[in-house]
């Protein structure tokens, strides 16, 4: 099976339009069906109908951010048999609700491992873009009448927040009980989203591991939205497209939080241009939009890595460190190597004072299997090859980011100035 996925991404060629450069500020309110590496399927989603099927219960829920602008839009997902056909959400004041809620259809596809009669699955996305207010808290339902979902209550973000936190982690392919474990740990930590470096699953187009990955982490993403980075094991997937509603192409997009610019960036390319080209000019512009914003990226096989199995990515780092040098970002969220590492701060090349430069954070410990061997590199702080997770609090002055194993015992700090 990795062969033939690994031919089938090696043999594709860019798509038609991948000369443009995604904006971060585009949403759409859109049901596309993801393609992935599949053929271009010429397919339109089912709209919002009352049909219910035998299984019309939504599953998975999923509150997503379809925009860079998180306060005003948000995208909702779940999952149904294959018969259903509705497709909707109510949203609105928590007092009285379901009164004065409005009622936005969607609509749904359905997708699968892309050979015929070897599954389907049914995905139903209701997307608003620019029609909620920041700094607000909504209650929402799913489904429509006769299989309305349980209400959940989100808060939008406000432009600027006095403080916020993320939890972060990556890596947690095959190893779902574990990944349930860092999920629980997010929610009881009240985070306010979460970051996440790839390699969700084993094998991306495996629905299967999908359901499992969503199953473990309860219904804790229909309040608190992940934003991805798309990973090696994810395979480019249509399974991958179609668990998220993300900015622009969803490979490479940024979303703007509270004051943070966060820009997520694809390692795992079809050619070599996607590096050093599209998302290099695109990671320029977003972190010039950012001006003088928190800065941070994810993605997921890291500039500096002092772990042997799979070391720094230097085609990475030859594409995208400059970007971050000048435009000093404050930290890089990364996984592929399987435990924590932390770097010390880095421009152009060389160790600088706290504050100065750039920390590259290696968190790669949602429970795949771990990797401890690593050797010693002038920009090597800390590893420790460890199931963990990260809390990054962050107010308007600095970031400070606890890494914990999954007793809950910190095992490195460290704060980031503004
Ligand atoms: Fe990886």
């Amino acid at each position: 099976m990795w062969s033939m996925l690994l031919l089938l991404l090696a043999c594709q060629t860019a798509p038609e339009d991948s000369a443009v450069v995604w904006s971060s500020e585009a949403c759409s309110e859109n049901v596309d069906i993801p393609t992935g590496f599949l053929e271009d399927l010429d397919i339109a989603a089912d709209p919002h109908s009352v049909v219910l099927g035998a299984a019309p219960a939504p599953r998975w829920i999923r509150y997503q951010w379809p925009s860079v602008e998180t306060g005003t839009s948000a995208a909702f997902l779940w999952g149904t048999d294959l018969d259903t056909l509705a497709s909707v959400v109510e949203i609105g004041p928590v007092e009285g609700f379901p009164e004065g809620a409005v009622r936005y259809e969607g609509a749904s596809f359905l997708y699968g491992s892309g050979e015929v009669g070897a599954g389907l699955y049914r995905l139903h996305e209701v997307r608003l873009c620019g029609r909620l207010i920041p700094g607000t808290t909504y209650r929402y339902r799913v489904g429509g009448e006769g299989a309305w979902s349980e209400t959940f209550t989100i808060t939008t973000p406000a432009d600027e927040l006095d403080s916020f936190r993320i939890g972060i982690a990556g890596d947690s392919r095959g190893a779902y009980e574990t990944w349930g474990q860092v999920v629980e740990a997010f929610d009881t930590a009240e985070v306010d989203f979460i970051l996440f470096s790839g390699d969700m699953v084993e094998f991306g187009t495996s629905q299967e591991e999908w359901e499992a990955w969503l199953e473990a982490a309860g219904d804790v993403l229909a309040r608190r939205p992940i934003v991805p980075a798309h990973g090696n094991h994810e395979f480019l997937s249509q399974n991958y497209f179609a668990q998220f509603a993300l900015p622009g192409n969803e490979e490479w997009y940024s979303i703007d939080y509270g004051g943070m610019r966060i820009v997520v960036l694809n390692d795992t390319v079809r050619d070599a241009a996607e590096l050093t080209q599209e998302q290099a000019v695109f990671l320029d512009q977003a972190l010039t939009e950012a001006g003088d914003d928190w800065k941070i990226a994810v993605h997921h096989q890291s500039a500096y890595a002092t772990c042997t199995t799979h070391n720094s990515d230097l085609d990475v780092r030859a594409a995208w460190v400059p970007a971050f040098d000048k435009h000093d970002v404050h930290a890089v969220f990364a996984g592929h190597n399987h435990l924590y590492e932390r770097s010390v701060p880095i421009r152009d090349g060389a160790a600088v004072g706290e504050g100065e430069g750039t920390v590259y954070v290696v968190t790669g410990g949602a429970g795949a299997p771990l990797y401890g061997s690593t050797e010693e590199q002038w920009f090597g702080a800390v590893a420790v090859p460890t199931n963990h997770y990260l809390i990054a609090d962050v107010t308007p002055q600095e970031m400070t980011v606890n890494a914990y194993d999954l007793a809950g015992n910190v095992i490195d700090t460290f704060v980031v100035p503004r």
